[in-house]
Protein backbone atom coordinates (compact mmCIF):
# COMPACT_ATOMS: atom_id res chain seq x y z
CA UNK A 1 0.00 0.00 0.00
CA UNK A 2 1.56 3.58 -1.05
CA UNK A 3 2.27 6.12 1.95
CA UNK A 4 0.84 9.05 3.26
CA UNK A 5 2.26 11.24 5.49
CA UNK A 6 1.02 14.76 7.08
CA UNK A 7 1.71 17.25 9.63
CA UNK A 8 0.05 20.16 11.44
CA UNK A 9 1.04 22.51 13.63
CA UNK A 10 -0.46 22.15 17.46
CA UNK A 11 -0.51 26.13 17.68
CA UNK A 12 -3.14 28.69 18.06
CA UNK A 13 -6.85 27.59 16.55
CA UNK A 14 -7.46 24.87 14.01
CA UNK A 15 -9.71 26.48 11.37
CA UNK A 16 -11.28 26.10 8.66
CA UNK A 17 -8.63 26.67 5.84
CA UNK A 18 -6.58 23.95 8.02
CA UNK A 19 -9.37 21.71 7.75
CA UNK A 20 -10.72 22.34 4.26
CA UNK A 21 -6.49 22.66 2.92
CA UNK A 22 -5.62 19.44 4.53
CA UNK A 23 -7.19 17.44 7.25
CA UNK A 24 -10.50 16.97 5.50
CA UNK A 25 -8.12 14.89 2.92
CA UNK A 26 -7.00 13.15 5.43
CA UNK A 27 -9.89 11.18 6.33
CA UNK A 28 -10.94 10.82 2.91
CA UNK A 29 -7.06 8.97 2.55
CA UNK A 30 -7.20 6.96 5.31
CA UNK A 31 -9.00 3.96 3.44
CA UNK A 32 -6.68 3.77 0.75
CA UNK A 33 -3.29 4.28 1.83
CA UNK A 34 -1.61 3.42 4.79
CA UNK A 35 -1.16 6.73 6.36
CA UNK A 36 0.72 8.71 9.51
CA UNK A 37 -0.70 12.15 10.94
CA UNK A 38 1.70 14.33 12.87
CA UNK A 39 1.16 16.73 15.57
CA UNK A 40 4.63 18.87 14.60
CA UNK A 41 5.41 20.24 17.95
CA UNK A 42 8.99 20.94 17.31
CA UNK A 43 8.25 22.48 14.45
CA UNK A 44 6.12 24.92 16.49
CA UNK A 45 9.22 25.48 18.78
CA UNK A 46 10.50 27.39 16.34
CA UNK A 47 8.56 30.57 17.22
CA UNK A 48 8.37 31.36 20.96
CA UNK A 49 5.42 28.93 22.65
CA UNK A 50 4.02 29.14 26.57
CA UNK A 51 5.06 25.46 27.55
CA UNK A 52 1.50 24.75 29.27
CA UNK A 53 -0.10 26.18 25.98
CA UNK A 54 2.00 24.27 23.82
CA UNK A 55 0.57 20.54 26.24
CA UNK A 56 -2.73 21.78 25.91
CA UNK A 57 -2.56 22.72 22.35
CA UNK A 58 -0.73 19.59 21.28
CA UNK A 59 -3.73 17.32 23.24
CA UNK A 60 -6.14 19.47 21.49
CA UNK A 61 -4.84 18.96 17.55
CA UNK A 62 -5.05 14.43 18.65
CA UNK A 63 -8.28 15.16 19.87
CA UNK A 64 -9.34 17.12 16.91
CA UNK A 65 -7.68 14.84 14.67
CA UNK A 66 -10.04 12.00 16.17
CA UNK A 67 -13.14 14.08 16.02
CA UNK A 68 -13.00 15.04 12.22
CA UNK A 69 -13.15 11.00 11.21
CA UNK A 70 -9.69 9.66 11.80
CA UNK A 71 -9.90 6.02 12.71
CA UNK A 72 -6.34 4.70 14.76
CA UNK A 73 -7.50 1.18 13.71
CA UNK A 74 -6.23 2.14 10.66
CA UNK A 75 -4.00 5.32 10.45
CA UNK A 76 -1.34 6.08 13.41
CA UNK A 77 -1.82 9.77 14.67
CA UNK A 78 1.21 11.29 16.54
CA UNK A 79 3.33 13.95 17.98
CA UNK A 80 6.61 14.55 16.82
CA UNK A 81 8.64 14.49 19.89
CA UNK A 82 7.81 11.61 20.63
CA UNK A 83 10.05 9.91 17.87
CA UNK A 84 13.16 11.16 18.09
CA UNK A 85 14.05 10.23 14.28
CA UNK A 86 12.85 13.18 13.12
CA UNK A 87 14.90 15.51 14.60
CA UNK A 88 17.77 13.42 14.28
CA UNK A 89 17.27 12.88 10.24
CA UNK A 90 16.74 16.68 10.01
CA UNK A 91 20.26 17.03 11.05
CA UNK A 92 21.48 14.77 8.82
CA UNK A 93 19.11 16.41 6.06
CA UNK A 94 20.30 19.91 6.82
CA UNK A 95 24.21 19.01 6.19
CA UNK A 96 22.98 18.44 2.71
CA UNK A 97 21.12 21.56 2.24
CA UNK A 98 22.22 24.72 1.15
CA UNK A 99 21.81 28.28 3.15
CA UNK A 100 20.40 29.65 -0.15
CA UNK A 101 17.67 26.96 -0.62
CA UNK A 102 16.68 28.12 2.85
CA UNK A 103 17.15 31.98 2.69
CA UNK A 104 14.73 31.44 -0.62
CA UNK A 105 11.65 29.89 1.41
CA UNK A 106 8.50 32.32 1.06
CA UNK A 107 7.38 31.20 4.53
CA UNK A 108 10.70 32.19 6.33
CA UNK A 109 10.66 35.71 4.38
CA UNK A 110 7.39 36.21 5.57
CA UNK A 111 7.92 34.76 9.48
CA UNK A 112 11.04 36.35 9.68
CA UNK A 113 9.97 39.87 8.49
CA UNK A 114 10.78 42.57 10.78
CA UNK A 115 11.71 40.67 13.69
CA UNK A 116 14.65 41.53 15.27
CA UNK A 117 15.18 38.00 17.08
CA UNK A 118 14.19 35.04 14.63
CA UNK A 119 15.53 31.89 15.79
CA UNK A 120 18.11 28.97 13.85
CA UNK A 121 15.25 26.63 14.21
CA UNK A 122 12.72 28.99 12.02
CA UNK A 123 15.10 29.38 9.05
CA UNK A 124 15.88 24.89 8.91
CA UNK A 125 11.99 24.00 9.60
CA UNK A 126 11.79 22.91 6.06
CA UNK A 127 14.84 20.15 6.78
CA UNK A 128 12.75 18.93 9.97
CA UNK A 129 9.64 18.88 7.42
CA UNK A 130 11.71 17.29 5.35
CA UNK A 131 12.41 14.66 7.74
CA UNK A 132 9.22 14.12 8.75
CA UNK A 133 8.28 13.02 5.34
CA UNK A 134 11.71 10.83 3.79
CA UNK A 135 11.44 9.03 7.26
CA UNK A 136 8.52 7.00 6.43
CA UNK A 137 8.90 6.45 2.53
CA UNK A 138 6.38 8.45 1.86
CA UNK A 139 4.77 8.50 -1.60
CA UNK A 140 2.23 11.65 -0.83
CA UNK A 141 1.78 14.53 0.92
CA UNK A 142 -1.49 15.94 1.35
CA UNK A 143 -1.19 19.81 2.01
CA UNK A 144 -2.64 23.29 1.73
CA UNK A 145 -0.96 25.66 -1.01
CA UNK A 146 1.35 27.25 1.07
CA UNK A 147 3.42 24.21 1.76
CA UNK A 148 4.10 23.58 -1.98
CA UNK A 149 7.84 25.02 -2.07
CA UNK A 150 8.29 23.11 1.73
CA UNK A 151 7.52 20.48 -0.95
CA UNK A 152 9.69 21.17 -3.76
CA UNK A 153 12.67 21.23 -1.48
CA UNK A 154 11.92 18.04 0.20
CA UNK A 155 11.93 16.61 -3.38
CA UNK A 156 15.21 18.09 -3.95
CA UNK A 157 16.78 16.87 -0.47
CA UNK A 158 15.38 13.32 -1.37
CA UNK A 159 16.68 13.17 -5.11
CA UNK A 160 20.39 14.77 -4.07
CA UNK A 161 20.55 11.98 -1.26
CA UNK A 162 19.94 9.21 -3.86
CA UNK A 163 22.12 10.25 -6.44
CA UNK A 164 25.08 10.96 -3.61
CA UNK A 165 24.71 7.89 -1.88
CA UNK A 166 22.80 5.72 -4.20
CA UNK A 167 18.55 4.59 -4.17
CA UNK A 168 17.57 5.39 -0.31
CA UNK A 169 14.58 7.88 -0.08
CA UNK A 170 11.04 7.39 -1.84
CA UNK A 171 11.01 10.58 -3.89
CA UNK A 172 7.13 12.55 -2.34
CA UNK A 173 4.31 13.97 -4.49
CA UNK A 174 2.20 16.64 -2.99
CA UNK A 175 -1.62 15.96 -3.32
CA UNK A 176 -2.85 19.67 -3.47
CA UNK A 177 -6.37 19.84 -3.97
CA UNK A 178 -7.98 22.66 -6.67
CA UNK A 179 -10.54 24.02 -4.69
CA UNK A 180 -9.85 24.33 -0.69
CA UNK A 181 -6.02 24.60 -1.05
CA UNK A 182 -6.13 28.34 -0.01
CA UNK A 183 -8.75 29.56 1.97
CA UNK A 184 -8.56 33.55 1.80
CA UNK A 185 -9.00 35.82 5.65
CA UNK A 186 -12.91 36.48 5.95
CA UNK A 187 -11.59 40.14 6.75
CA UNK A 188 -8.69 40.87 4.34
CA UNK A 189 -9.17 38.64 1.77
CA UNK A 190 -6.03 39.37 -0.45
CA UNK A 191 -4.06 37.42 2.47
CA UNK A 192 -4.88 33.53 3.34
CA UNK A 193 -6.60 32.35 6.80
CA UNK A 194 -4.04 32.36 9.13
CA UNK A 195 -3.71 30.74 12.82
CA UNK A 196 -1.25 33.44 13.78
CA UNK A 197 -4.18 36.31 12.92
CA UNK A 198 -4.96 38.03 15.90
CA UNK A 199 -8.35 39.30 14.52
CA UNK A 200 -11.01 36.80 14.98
CA UNK A 201 -13.15 37.59 12.64
CA UNK A 202 -10.51 36.66 10.03
CA UNK A 203 -11.30 32.86 10.31
CA UNK A 204 -13.56 30.54 11.34
CA UNK A 205 -11.93 28.02 14.19
CA UNK A 206 -13.41 24.56 14.30
CA UNK A 207 -14.27 24.94 17.89
CA UNK A 208 -16.07 27.66 17.47
CA UNK A 209 -19.78 28.49 18.35
CA UNK A 210 -22.55 28.42 16.11
CA UNK A 211 -23.51 31.91 16.89
CA UNK A 212 -19.47 32.79 16.47
CA UNK A 213 -19.79 30.97 13.11
CA UNK A 214 -22.57 33.52 11.89
CA UNK A 215 -21.41 36.60 13.02
CA UNK A 216 -18.06 36.08 11.33
CA UNK A 217 -19.78 34.68 7.87
CA UNK A 218 -22.26 38.07 7.87
CA UNK A 219 -19.15 40.11 8.56
CA UNK A 220 -17.19 38.89 5.94
CA UNK A 221 -15.92 41.50 3.37
CA UNK A 222 -17.21 41.53 0.47
CA UNK A 223 -17.63 44.21 -2.66
CA UNK A 224 -20.50 46.53 -3.53
CA UNK A 225 -21.08 45.37 -6.45
CA UNK A 226 -23.75 42.89 -5.12
CA UNK A 227 -23.51 40.21 -8.29
CA UNK A 228 -22.60 36.96 -7.66
CA UNK A 229 -19.52 35.88 -9.68
CA UNK A 230 -16.76 33.39 -8.91
CA UNK A 231 -13.67 35.86 -9.68
CA UNK A 232 -10.84 35.74 -7.42
CA UNK A 233 -9.11 38.44 -8.97
CA UNK A 234 -11.25 41.63 -8.88
CA UNK A 235 -13.96 39.72 -6.00
CA UNK A 236 -11.93 38.07 -3.19
CA UNK A 237 -14.25 38.02 -0.73
CA UNK A 238 -16.95 36.57 -2.29
CA UNK A 239 -15.56 34.33 -4.46
CA UNK A 240 -13.91 33.12 -0.97
CA UNK A 241 -17.22 32.80 0.13
CA UNK A 242 -17.91 30.73 -2.78
CA UNK A 243 -15.17 28.37 -2.25
CA UNK A 244 -16.27 27.75 1.01
CA UNK A 245 -19.90 27.30 0.28
CA UNK A 246 -18.67 24.93 -2.60
CA UNK A 247 -15.99 22.76 -0.52
CA UNK A 248 -18.68 22.49 2.68
CA UNK A 249 -21.18 20.97 -0.11
CA UNK A 250 -19.01 19.19 -2.16
CA UNK A 251 -20.53 20.69 -5.32
CA UNK A 252 -18.61 22.38 -7.86
CA UNK A 253 -17.56 26.11 -7.69
CA UNK A 254 -20.02 26.45 -10.89
CA UNK A 255 -23.16 24.86 -9.80
CA UNK A 256 -22.24 27.35 -6.20
CA UNK A 257 -22.50 30.26 -8.91
CA UNK A 258 -25.51 29.24 -10.34
CA UNK A 259 -27.33 28.10 -7.11
CA UNK A 260 -26.81 31.70 -6.51
CA UNK A 261 -26.55 33.74 -9.14
CA UNK A 262 -29.16 36.68 -9.07
CA UNK A 263 -29.58 37.23 -5.47
CA UNK A 264 -27.80 38.72 -2.46
CA UNK A 265 -24.89 38.23 -0.41
CA UNK A 266 -27.26 38.04 2.49
CA UNK A 267 -28.94 34.89 1.16
CA UNK A 268 -25.18 33.18 -0.16
CA UNK A 269 -23.56 34.45 3.71
CA UNK A 270 -26.57 32.56 5.39
CA UNK A 271 -26.94 29.63 3.68
CA UNK A 272 -22.92 28.85 4.05
CA UNK A 273 -23.12 29.98 7.69
CA UNK A 274 -25.90 27.12 8.05
CA UNK A 275 -23.67 24.74 6.35
CA UNK A 276 -20.34 25.21 7.99
CA UNK A 277 -22.33 25.58 11.38
CA UNK A 278 -23.88 21.81 10.61
CA UNK A 279 -20.55 20.51 9.75
CA UNK A 280 -18.59 21.92 12.89
CA UNK A 281 -21.28 20.94 15.27
CA UNK A 282 -20.69 17.10 14.45
CA UNK A 283 -16.67 17.61 14.36
CA UNK A 284 -17.56 19.37 18.19
CA UNK A 285 -20.04 16.73 19.05
CA UNK A 286 -17.12 13.82 18.19
CA UNK A 287 -14.80 16.19 20.11
CA UNK A 288 -16.73 16.81 23.15
CA UNK A 289 -17.05 12.60 24.02
CA UNK A 290 -13.63 12.11 23.59
CA UNK A 291 -11.94 10.80 26.41
CA UNK A 292 -8.68 12.05 27.89
CA UNK A 293 -7.45 8.29 28.82
CA UNK A 294 -8.36 7.56 25.28
CA UNK A 295 -6.32 10.35 23.40
CA UNK A 296 -2.99 9.47 25.45
CA UNK A 297 -3.27 5.97 24.34
CA UNK A 298 -3.61 6.50 20.90
CA UNK A 299 -0.89 8.87 20.58
CA UNK A 300 1.13 6.18 22.73
CA UNK A 301 0.47 3.47 20.04
CA UNK A 302 1.11 5.74 17.51
CA UNK A 303 4.29 6.47 18.94
CA UNK A 304 5.44 2.82 18.92
CA UNK A 305 4.30 2.40 15.17
CA UNK A 306 6.17 5.28 14.16
CA UNK A 307 9.15 4.96 15.79
CA UNK A 308 9.12 1.25 14.45
CA UNK A 309 9.44 2.26 10.67
CA UNK A 310 11.54 5.48 11.46
CA UNK A 311 14.44 3.64 13.26
CA UNK A 312 15.15 1.58 10.16
CA UNK A 313 15.03 4.51 7.63
CA UNK A 314 17.77 6.25 10.25
CA UNK A 315 20.19 3.21 10.23
CA UNK A 316 19.92 2.79 6.61
CA UNK A 317 20.49 6.26 5.93
CA UNK A 318 23.17 6.61 8.54
CA UNK A 319 25.42 3.79 7.59
CA UNK A 320 24.89 5.39 3.64
CA UNK A 321 26.06 8.76 5.23
CA UNK A 322 29.20 6.84 6.80
CA UNK A 323 28.31 6.97 10.15
CA UNK A 324 29.98 3.70 12.93
CA UNK A 325 27.38 1.63 13.76
CA UNK A 326 27.74 0.70 18.12
CA UNK A 327 29.54 -3.10 17.58
P1 LIG B 1 0.24 24.33 9.40
O1 LIG B 1 0.11 23.82 10.79
O2 LIG B 1 0.53 25.77 9.18
O3 LIG B 1 -1.09 24.01 8.58
C1 LIG B 1 -1.65 22.71 8.55
C2 LIG B 1 -2.16 22.42 7.16
O4 LIG B 1 -3.16 23.39 6.79
C3 LIG B 1 -2.86 23.96 5.53
N1 LIG B 1 -3.35 25.35 5.54
C4 LIG B 1 -4.27 25.83 4.69
N2 LIG B 1 -4.94 25.26 3.67
C5 LIG B 1 -5.83 26.03 2.99
N3 LIG B 1 -6.06 27.34 3.29
C6 LIG B 1 -5.39 27.95 4.29
N4 LIG B 1 -5.62 29.24 4.56
C7 LIG B 1 -4.45 27.20 5.04
N5 LIG B 1 -3.62 27.48 6.09
C8 LIG B 1 -2.96 26.35 6.36
C9 LIG B 1 -1.35 23.88 5.44
O5 LIG B 1 -0.91 23.96 4.10
C10 LIG B 1 -1.08 22.54 6.07
O6 LIG B 1 -1.26 21.50 5.12
N6 LIG B 1 4.76 22.95 7.75
C11 LIG B 1 3.40 22.48 8.00
C12 LIG B 1 3.36 21.33 8.96
C13 LIG B 1 4.24 20.18 8.64
C14 LIG B 1 4.04 19.21 7.62
C15 LIG B 1 5.10 18.30 7.75
C16 LIG B 1 3.06 19.07 6.64
C17 LIG B 1 5.38 19.82 9.29
N7 LIG B 1 5.90 18.69 8.77
C18 LIG B 1 5.21 17.19 6.88
C19 LIG B 1 3.18 17.97 5.76
C20 LIG B 1 4.24 17.07 5.90
C21 LIG B 1 2.60 23.62 8.57
O7 LIG B 1 3.11 24.55 9.10
O8 LIG B 1 1.27 23.42 8.56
Amino acid sequence: MQRVFSGVQPTGDIHIGNYLGAMRQFVKLQNDYSCLFCIVDLHALTVPQDPETLRKKSIELAGLYLAIGLDPKKVIIFVQSHVPEHPELAWLLQCMTYFGELGRMTQFKDKSKGKEAVSVGLFTYPDLMAADILLYDTNFVPVGNDQKQHLELTRDIAIRFNNRFGETFVVPEPMILKTGSRIMSLTEPDKKMSKSSENQYSKINLLDEPSQIKKKIMRAVTDSENVIRYDPENKPGLSNLLTLYSSFTDISIEDAEARFKGQGYGTLKKELADVIVERLSEIQNNYKNLDLNYINEVLKEGAEKASSIAKVTIEKVKDKMGLLPIK
